[in-house]
């Protein structure tokens, strides 16, 4: 995908990740978040275009201190631009607190530090580029001492085992790591194709690569990122508080969908179509038909997606050895 039709998909999902959230997780996450130290340090992994900082900022009362981290410029541009825009919006005044001098992947220097201040309430951005799967980038984690780590849609990219571990050292002790959305097989688009056999073949190619992922030595999640990511926690030695579906539902309904679910659905025809193009296991033509008939169905908003990601919450004991977590109800 072109880098500015990434960014466009990666904020017509803002809406629909939102609703996805496991509630459950969520409601534990706001429970751990709500008391202790402040400033709250945080660490958003794969900040995109920064809809996770943004959802932090509404969900975790303040102060705040956000590291939003990810391998590409770009998009942390983007994301300190929606970010202003929405602390303008919510009446915080925006201040700058000195810039460094540019962002240069994979040595996690950092730039653009923003402070936002309003009635009393802080948060200090700090947007950095950052390859967390390079051992710089995770020293930079490990070295973070942060009470949150939060990553949405980024754990089925990383190798799980050093990624684990990394996050693991860089959460002071009570500390709370929240990974949102990670993949978990399968996705699901109806009404069945008319070539059923073509589809299942084309979608089993489609998880297959990602299982390629970790073909080269990582331990990548692959199409059980979700799955395998609870083993991996509990490997680094966090425990696992709270664990669920977000499942993406795009469903026309009675009233069709959104334009920007319509963007998502068509984002990910087009990066299934993207991966497989080429493939000697598929017919170019065949793959060709398949993207314009589901492409036609989401432009008549006749297209059902169904894509399966599971949320995850874990707890770093803290020094008296315990997880703190409110039980339902109290
Ligand atoms: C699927 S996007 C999710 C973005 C954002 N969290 C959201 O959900 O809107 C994955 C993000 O992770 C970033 N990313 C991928 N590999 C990375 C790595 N090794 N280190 C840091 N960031 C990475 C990408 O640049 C991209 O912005």
């Amino acid at each position: 995908m072109q880098p500015q039709a990434f960014i466009e998909y990666l904020e017509a999902k803002y809406n629909l990740d939102s609703r996805s959230l496991s509630g459950e997780v969520n409601r534990l996450f706001r429970d751990v978040t709500r008391a202790g130290e402040r400033p709250l340090r945080v660490c958003d992994l794969g900040t995109g275009t920064g809809a996770m900082v943004r959802r932090v900022l509404q969900m975790v009362p303040g102060p705040l201190e956000i590291d939003a981290v990810d391998l590409e410029e770009r998009n942390l541009r983007e994301a300190e631009a929606l970010t202003r825009k929405a602390l303008a919006a919510g009446g915080f005044r925006v201040t700058e607190a000195g810039r460094g001098s540019g962002r240069d992947p994979g040595s996690s220097e950092e730039n653009g530090p923003v402070m936002q201040d309003h009635a009393g309430r802080a948060a200090r951005i700090r947007f950095r580029t950052a390859d967390l799967g390079s051992s710089a980038g995770r020293a930079m984690l490990v070295r973070g001492g942060f009470q949150v780590i939060t990553a949405h849609a980024i754990m089925d990219l990383l190798a799980l085992g050093p990624a684990m571990q990394a996050i693991a050292s860089g959460l002071r002790p009570g500390g709370a790591f929240y990974a949102t959305l990670t993949y978990n097989g399968a996705t699901t688009l109806l009404p069945g194709y008319r070539d059923r056999g073509f589809e299942e073949a084309l979608l089993e190619l489609y998880e297959a690569s990602m299982d390629a992922r970790g073909a080269s030595g990582g331990s990548y999640g692959g199409r059980r990122a979700g799955t395998r990511l609870y083993d991996a926690t509990v490997s680094a030695g966090l425990s696992v508080a709270g664990f669920g579906a977000s499942d993406w539902e795009i469903v026309p309904g009675r009233w069709g969908y959104s334009a920007d679910e319509a963007v998502v659905a068509g984002a990910l025809v087009d990066m299934i179509y993207a991966e497989l193009v080429g493939s000697r296991k598929l017919s170019n033509q065949d793959l060709e038909r398949w993207r314009e008939e589901r492409r036609a169905q989401i432009e008549a908003q006749r297209l059902t997606v169904v894509v399966h990601h599971t949320d995850l919450l874990a707890l770093k004991p803290d020094d008296a050895g315990s997880r703190t977590v409110t039980p339902r109800g109290a």
